[in-house]
């Protein structure tokens, strides 16, 4: 009995062991069969979805370029940066991305891709502020170029209308050509046909929007004046200057003074109460801090290299744009405070531009012809002691401001003789 019962746990034993491995066997059988059901629909699901993408790109490609790939196989343009258009920043639409890729036939093979990449675009171009600004933040790691290049200097209008003071700006440029840029940014509702602007100023007018001051849109119009400049690559220097702005030497001793500067211009201070660190937001901490908020004029006079960085700012804009709102007048902000945060080693925290506050007020005083006397003249050239390239001197402003058309008279008489423009 024992022994029966015995082979018999032994043979159902080795019967559970039998249905165990046939389950086991089941189960991959299934599991098999699921997976090969899985490969066909996935193979399918490709075929087909090849099969329409290859077919739009069959449709509407030129059949003079015989390079179509087969039916099926999977295929990826090269991008062919001699043709991007505005389509192609559509990325989710594959069509028409190709279509563009697979048209090289206009591009010149014997054309200096060089020559292309330096062109100048013409002052009013058709470039959207996204393209214009990623255009202009394009800087070479390679700091000499394969190429002669005679630096200029980049002169930025910032106007309500027509650049006031023209015929002492003419003066001043003449017999410079080459060695300057001009860019104005009027109202965008300044008719120039109205004006006969003189020549210099002529065609320098770039795409502008409306600013209104101590608004945020004043900094958009200075950065946009900036990567306008930019797109120049000879532009080494940049000087912002309003229609009441004035040169204070001549242009030989401006080109010097700024192209050999080891410094960049941004007024910067720290400034207590009302006019200062009352303006601070304290919702733009962490990223700026209190004892990190400067104010200074914002009539800069800076290189390259800060130019690139300041149209390529976006944290400290978009904090500016959420934070800053009239009271705060964000230009005379902005750019102190980013400078000093982040480029303060090379920036001399003063500016090139004279002015006069100390008639109080909102305002700076203006000067009319009655005003200007070459004593007046030889106050703001030389009427002060500052640091340059770590050196006293008593050359601290290259500018000066608030002059309006009253002062142009006197300006004319005086100015280019005493400052020997040519
Ligand atoms: C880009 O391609 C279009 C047609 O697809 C052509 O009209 C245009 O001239 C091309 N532009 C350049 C810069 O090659
Ligand atoms: C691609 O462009 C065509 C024509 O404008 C449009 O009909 C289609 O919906 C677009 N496809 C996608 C994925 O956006
Ligand atoms: C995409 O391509 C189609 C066909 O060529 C064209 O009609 C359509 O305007 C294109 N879409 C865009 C956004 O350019
Ligand atoms: C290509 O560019 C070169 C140099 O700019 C020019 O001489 C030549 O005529 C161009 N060829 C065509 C087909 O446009
Ligand atoms: C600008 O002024 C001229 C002359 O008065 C006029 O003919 C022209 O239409 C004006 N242009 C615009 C855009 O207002
Ligand atoms: C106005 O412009 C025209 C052509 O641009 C020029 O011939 C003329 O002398 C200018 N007039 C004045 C007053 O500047
Ligand atoms: C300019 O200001 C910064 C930040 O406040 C400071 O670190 C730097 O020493 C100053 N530079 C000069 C030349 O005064």
């Amino acid at each position: 009995m024992e022994n029966n019962t015995d082979q018999r746990s032994i043979a159902s034993s080795y019967f559970n062991f039998f249905k165990a491995q046939l389950h086991l066997l089941n189960f991959f059988t299934y599991a098999l069969i699921f997976s090969f059901g899985l490969l066909i629909g996935m193979t399918l699901t490709f075929c087909v979805k090849d099969f329409s993408f290859n077919f739009q790109i069959q449709n509407f490609q030129d059949p003079s370029l015989s390079l179509n790939p087969p039916p099926h196989f999977s295929y990826s343009p090269p991008i062919l940066l001699s043709n991007i258009s505005k389509t192609s920043y559509d990325h989710d639409n594959q069509t028409n991305i190709s279509i563009k890729q697979n048209c090289p036939a206009t591009h010149n093979l014997t054309s200096n891709g060089l020559e292309e990449l330096l062109k100048i675009p013409k002052a009013m171009h058709d470039m959207n502020e996204d393209e214009l600004f990623w255009r202009a933040s394009l800087a070479p790691m390679i700091h000499k170029t394969p190429f002669k290049q005679t630096p200029k200097v980049a002169f930025m209008f910032l106007t309500k209308g027509p650049v006031l003071l023209a015929p002492l700006w003419e003066k001043f440029f003449k017999g410079n050509e080459g060695l300057y840029s001009i860019y104005v940014h009027p109202s965008p509702s300044f008719n120039e046909t109205v004006y006969n602007q003189s020549l210099v100023f002529h065609g320098r007018r770039i795409p502008s929007k409306k600013v209104k001051w101590g608004e945020n849109s004043m900094i958009e119009a200075e950065r946009r004046l900036l990567a306008n400049a930019l797109l120049d690559f000879s532009n080494q220097r940049f000087v912002l200057l309003s229609e009441h702005c004035i040169p204070l030497f001549n242009f030989f001793t401006i080109y010097t003074y700024l192209m050999k500067s080891k410094q960049t211009f941004v007024e910067a201070n720290d400034i207590p109460g009302r006019v200062g660190r009352v303006r601070y937001n304290r919702r733009m901490c962490p990223l700026i801090q209190l004892s990190q908020w400067r104010k200074g004029a914002q009539w800069f006079q800076i290189d390259r290299y800060l130019a690139v960085r300041i149209v390529s700012d976006k944290p400290y804009f978009s904090m500016f744009k959420k934070y800053c709102h009239p009271r705060c007048i964000s230009d005379e902000h902005y750019l102190p405070t980013l400078v000093s945060i982040k480029f303060w080693k090379r920036n001399s925290n003063r500016t090139l531009t004279w002015v006069d506050w100390s008639k109080g007020g909102a305002h700076p005083a203006k000067f009319s012809s009655k005003d200007v006397t070459i004593d007046f003249l030889e106050r703001l050239r030389f009427g002060s002691t500052c640091e340059y390239n770590g050196k006293t001197t008593n050359v601290c402003h290259l500018f000066a401001r608030k002059f309006g058309t009253q002062a142009l008279d006197g300006l004319l008489t005086f100015a280019p003789k005493l400052m020997q423009f040519n």
